[in-house]
């Protein structure tokens, strides 16, 4: 294995020992089979290439103090991947058959989940995609379920240090009734262009409004939105966003600290009123929000005017990630171990 520098590990792929693969074909899940080669053969004319029959999963180990390999709330992962699958008319793979691939393909590259202390986890990547042959525009009837990990720093490269973000009103992520509130990959194609405008002008992400009225606030790139004031937490709600694990467990814990929590249409104007706004998710763990602009309109909103991550957020992040680290309390029984 080679020497990593653990603490400066960017979000991206790095190559591990093992993935896990099991496939679907003839109405059933075969047997679980580990392999040793990044690379997959497809057919030319399978679902998941022409016509996006295609759903991922994000979730992370993390190595303790104690040197123990904890997932976080992985069911919620498995229900969501099976929501994506019923979403676009893929074979769901099985809870159980979830778990056994998430925990055989950390196990297999144990040797990669960070060690404590560096803000790094294994990132685990669960993949179902169309393998059938479809030339006319047909869900496929075989699949190919696949999970593979790699190690990884922070989404964004200032880590718990606020980003500025973009809202960009000439672009939708995701159709009110369509597929924004799975996991698809056509969802994320959607986003790239806006997202590589708004890099190129200096933001970490876009904030996306809701598709039809351009009015309320939908959801920040790859994590969701809150926004805190007068000890609320206030996150959006709406059909197009994608339901995240990180938000709920965050909702959790603020109303566990005696906050008020509101999942609610958020309008834009609001973003005025907030004391500190951030993103959340597994990738972006909780990262703070120092400026919004409108492209559009060329506003401006700001936050964290010395610098640093409100109160609320820091707290909150500490929290999450003390229990996902194992160094607070799991009380909702959110942490499982991997042996
Ligand atoms: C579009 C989008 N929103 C939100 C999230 C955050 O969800 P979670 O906290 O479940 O990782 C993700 C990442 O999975 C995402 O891709």
């Amino acid at each position: 294995m080679q020497n990593i520098d653990w603490g400066n590990l960017p979000f991206g792929y790095f190559q591990t020992d093992y993935n896990v693969r099991c496939y679907y074909r003839n109405g059933q899940w075969g047997e679980v089979e580990v392999s040793s080669s990044p690379q997959i053969s497809i057919h030319m004319a399978a679902t998941c290439l022409h016509y996006g029959q295609e759903a991922f999963e994000g979730m992370k180990a993390y190595r303790g103090k104690d040197n123990k390999v904890r997932l976080f709330r992985w069911d919620e992962n498995a229900k969501r991947m099976q929501r994506s699958a019923d979403g676009i008319l893929m074979a769901r793979p099985p809870e159980q058959l979830f778990h056994e691939m998430v925990s055989k393909a950390v196990s297999l590259n144990k040797d990669y989940v960070p060690p404590f202390g560096h803000g790094a986890a294994l990132y685990i990547r669960p993949l179902l995609i169309g393998t059938g042959v479809q030339v006319g525009v047909n869900p496929a009837k075989e699949y190919m379920f696949l999970v593979f990990v790699t190690p990884v720093g922070p989404y964004f490269k200032e880590g718990f240090n606020p980003v500025s973000i973009q809202i960009a009103s000439d672009f939708d992520r995701a159709a009110p009734q369509g597929t924004g509130s799975i996991k698809v990959g056509g969802n994320y194609a959607g986003s790239l262009k806006p997202t590589e405008r708004a890099k190129a002008e200096g933001y970490a992400a876009v904030l996306f409004l809701d598709a039809k009225e351009n009015k309320y606030i939908d959801e920040a790139g790859p994590a969701n939105f809150f926004g805190i004031k007068n000890n609320s937490y206030i996150t959006p709600k709406s059909t197009s966003i994608l339901p995240s694990i990180t938000n709920k467990s965050i909702m959790q814990l603020a109303e566990d600290q005696g906050m008020t929590v509101e999942q609610r249409k958020v309008p834009i104007e609001e973003l005025e009123t907030f004391e500190e706004v951030g993103a959340c998710g597994t990738a972006a763990i909780i990262t703070p929000i120092r400026k919004i602009t409108d492209r559009k309109t060329g506003k401006t909103y700001e936050y964290c005017k010395d610098g640093k991550a409100g109160p609320v957020s820091t707290k909150l992040y500490k929290k999450l990630q003390g229990i996902q680290y194992g160094d607070e309390p799991d009380t909702h029984g959110w942490v499982s171990f991997v042996q």
